[in-house]
């Protein structure tokens, strides 16, 4: 898988040369993607927008997102809370790796509402298969997307959230356009990162972002920020409604 992920990243890269234009990108003018030779080695020298992208985490780390510890230092059920998730509504939890956060969210929108576990990686998907089998839960919904595409279903989408996931997107351009796709006119786009700003926060610099560079890589798409919240002892919460149209 590791192999495959890192197939995947070249071929990224290479379909991203100056001028490499997709159907999904019409619309929205693509910043570019820069190959540089120097820089962090936990990330992939790929830049998007002055920040490098970090390397995906392979389903061989499922068991440090569902350790034990995570809540007293990252205070996942405070998150839950934040989120006032309503009975009925549909949330995308984007990369959700082995669904620790898809599990906590799915009771909040009982008993219409479900969790989609969106994820690249099908190892990740069916240990989410699992808990849900073990655990009887059925509004959990593994979901298999690309590195470019949700491929969830256009506008049905009230909350997308993102714990630890956008800076290891490889295209996060194609992406996001992906994602606001899903997304109803004032559903919630919600990032949870580690805190750059922080230098307390113990994550290496590629898996932390500024609430500066979140904005920064936002401002392009129809979207706009609501709030940011430092309740989480570690990350941010940013938190962005779709609009109807693209900002002016
Ligand atoms: C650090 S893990 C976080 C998992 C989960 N959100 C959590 O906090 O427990 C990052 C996850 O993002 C996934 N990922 C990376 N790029 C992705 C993409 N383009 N689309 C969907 N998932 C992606 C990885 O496969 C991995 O499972």
């Amino acid at each position: 898988m590791r192999n495959m992920l890192r197939l995947l990243t070249a071929a990224s890269t290479l379909c991203l040369l100056p001028g490499f234009v997709t159907a999904q990108t019409a619309g929205a003018k693509p910043p570019k993607y820069e190959t540089r030779t120097v820089h962090d080695p936990d990330g992939t020298g790929v830049f998007y927008l002055g920040r490098e992208m970090a390397q995906v985490m392979g389903h061989e780390g499922a068991d440090w997102l569902d350790r034990p510890e995570r809540e007293a230092e990252e205070a996942p059920s405070l998150l839950i809370k934040a989120l006032k998730l309503k009975p009925g509504n549909v949330v995308a939890d984007i990369g959700a790796g082995s669904g620790y956060l898809s599990f906590k969210m799915a009771k909040s929108v009982l008993p219409t509402g479900k969790v989609y576990a969106e994820d690249i990686q099908q190892e990740m998907l069916d240990i989410v298969k699992k808990k849900a089998e073990d655990t009887g839960v059925q509004n959990v919904v593994p979901w298999l997307g690309t590195i470019t595409e949700t491929k969830l279903p256009d506008s049905s989408v009230d909350l997308i959230i993102l714990v630890d996931v956008y800076h290891e997107f490889d295209h996060p351009f194609e992406m996001t356009q992906s994602m606001i796709k899903s997304l109803k006119v004032g559903g919630r786009l919600v990032f949870v990162e580690y805190r750059k700003e922080d230098p307390s926060v113990p994550i290496k610099l590629v898996h932390k972002m500024t609430e500066a560079q979140v904005k920064r890589e936002m401002a392009i798409f129809p979207l706009k920020w609501v709030e940011t919240s430092r309740i989480l002892p570690r990350q941010h919460i940013i938190v962005f409604q779709k609009l109807a149209t693209a900002p002016r």
